[in-house]
């Protein structure tokens, strides 16, 4: 006969119930018992925090789950999930969360990347779990994987694609053509891009993203103000256009990578911005909205992960899983350890990436003047892989233009930028047409 008594059930406090917070509770709702059985404990959904209690929601919550009243139903809880977005209240609602002792699950990645620090040391100190698989990439297992699977490793680069928005526009760009103004209206009809799409097309939800990656993979703590960040609005057909005829599709990409700065010592540079990629690197493949995370790492070697980045569905996958696991650990005891930061790598700024470069420049058609600019590039140890010469008719009288597509090998920003400042001074340089970053070469 079996005497022990059943697990207490775990309270859950839910809080937000919009795109990601309604399938969150629907699901936690319709597969209780089964999640329950994963974590070893029954799972009891005790609340659901809102702003307006009348308001049409994707799922249908028992009578008085919903609430007003969030800093209540915070404490009365064993796992917290806060999806309510933005800085506050939910900051204070997770400090409040884990004063009491309530493990927290977050997809708050803005918030993550402004006040973690200080979010990951009040859990620490308190014991308690504070987990954030959604908040980087929605569905896609990437931040487990960084952090234990990889922890026997070491991690010298990540580049993801963690913007469904932007993917989805530099996709339609390529694909159809199309000008970024109209590739951004068609992702707003169909529901990809915010209303008010900054966050994304500006690059600082890619940033954010960026942070938190970087601190998982480095051991050390990074914060939105180490990310050096571009977005897309600059990026135009042309750009794309030219990109195709070379090979290369334009990407949003984040990326982290350990480097070394001028004393050699190790550093890791944290950056976001348009990237030319070959066609023939893995990250190229990835089409649409869909997200994707490549990892770089001593011995296990090149690794990619690669789904839905975003969604109320797919997200709410994330949430559970860290839900389940926070479960799992209060039913065996302890909160176990969620992050290491014994790295102690210095954030270094962009000026030391390493990193190829794709500028077109608009000259005139005369004799001398590729061995001027050449010499600037020498000059300031910056060597090209590639350049490609399209002369066009620019008058009636016969006159000719040229445009000039130059490949770098991989050199310092520091270098490109004062090469670039320096062409753009001489006098047969009629335009720098556009200056992007190449990864995968
Ligand atoms: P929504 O805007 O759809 O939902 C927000 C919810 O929070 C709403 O239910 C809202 O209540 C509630 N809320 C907001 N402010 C308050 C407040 N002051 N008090 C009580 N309730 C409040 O957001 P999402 O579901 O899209 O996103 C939630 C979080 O998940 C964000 O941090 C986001 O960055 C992150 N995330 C979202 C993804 C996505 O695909 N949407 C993907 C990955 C992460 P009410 O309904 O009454 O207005
Ligand atoms: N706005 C984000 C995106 C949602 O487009 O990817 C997921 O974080």
């Amino acid at each position: 006969m079996n005497t022990s008594t059943p697990p207490s059930p775990i309270r859950i406090a839910l809080l937000g119930c919009g795109t990601v917070g309604s399938q969150v509770a629907r699901i936690l709702l319709a597969d209780a018992e089964d999640l329950g059985n994963r974590a070893g404990a029954p799972l009891e959904l005790v609340g659901v925090a809102v702003r307006t209690l009348d308001a049409q929601r994707d799922v249908e919550l028992p009578d008085g789950l919903l609430t007003l009243d969030a800093e209540s139903l915070v404490a009365n809880a064993d796992i917290v999930i806060e999806l309510m977005g933005g800085m506050e209240p939910a900051k204070s609602l997770i400090l409040r969360a884990i004063d009491h002792g309530a493990a927290v699950v977050s997809g708050n990645k803005a918030l993550l990347a402004q006040d973690g620090p200080e979010l990951y040391e009040q859990a620490d100190a308190a014991g308690v779990q504070l987990s954030y698989e959604a908040a980087v990439a929605g569905a896609i297992p990437i931040l487990r994987p960084i952090r234990d699977s990889l922890s026997g490793d070491r991690i010298t680069r990540v580049l993801g694609i963690v913007n469904g928005t932007t993917n989805y526009i530099l996709d339609q760009m390529d694909s159809t053509g199309a000008r970024f103004a109209d590739a951004l209206k068609t992702a707003q009809d169909l529901g990809y891009a915010e209303a008010d799409p900054t966050a994304d097309i500006e690059g600082h939800d890619a940033a954010a993203k960026a942070a938190i990656l970087a601190s998982l993979s480095f051991h050390t703590r990074f914060a939105l103000e180490n990310v050096f960040f571009e977005g897309i609005t600059s990026v135009t057909a042309q750009d794309i256009a030219s990109a195709a005829e070379d090979g290369y599709v334009v990407k949003l990409l984040a990326i982290a990578e350990l480097l070394g700065d001028a004393s050699g010592a190790d550093g890791v540079g944290v950056r976001v911005h348009p990237t030319l990629l070959p066609r023939s690197h893995p990250l190229a493949a990835v089409r649409g909205a869909f997200n994707a995370v490549f990892v770089e790492a001593e011995n296990a070697g090149e690794l990619m992960f690669y789904g839905q980045g975003a969604g109320g569905t797919p997200t709410a996958s994330a949430v559970l899983g860290d839900v389940v696991s926070a479960a799992r650990r209060m039913v065996l005891g302890g909160p176990g350890r969620t992050e290491t930061t014994t790295g102690h790598v210095p954030a270094l700024g962009i000026d030391a990436v390493r990193t190829s470069y794709c500028i077109a420049l608009q000259v005139v058609d005369e004799p001398g003047v590729l061995a001027q600019i050449s010499r600037l590039f020498a000059a300031n140890g910056v060597s090209i892989e590639t350049m490609r010469q399209r002369i066009r008719p620019s008058g009636p009288d016969g006159s000719t233009t040229a445009e000039l597509r130059i490949v770098t090998h991989r050199a310092l920003e520091a270098s490109l930028a004062a090469t670039v400042r320096q062409v753009a001074e001489l006098e047969v340089i009629t335009a720098v047409s556009s200056v992007l970053r190449v990864e995968g070469i």
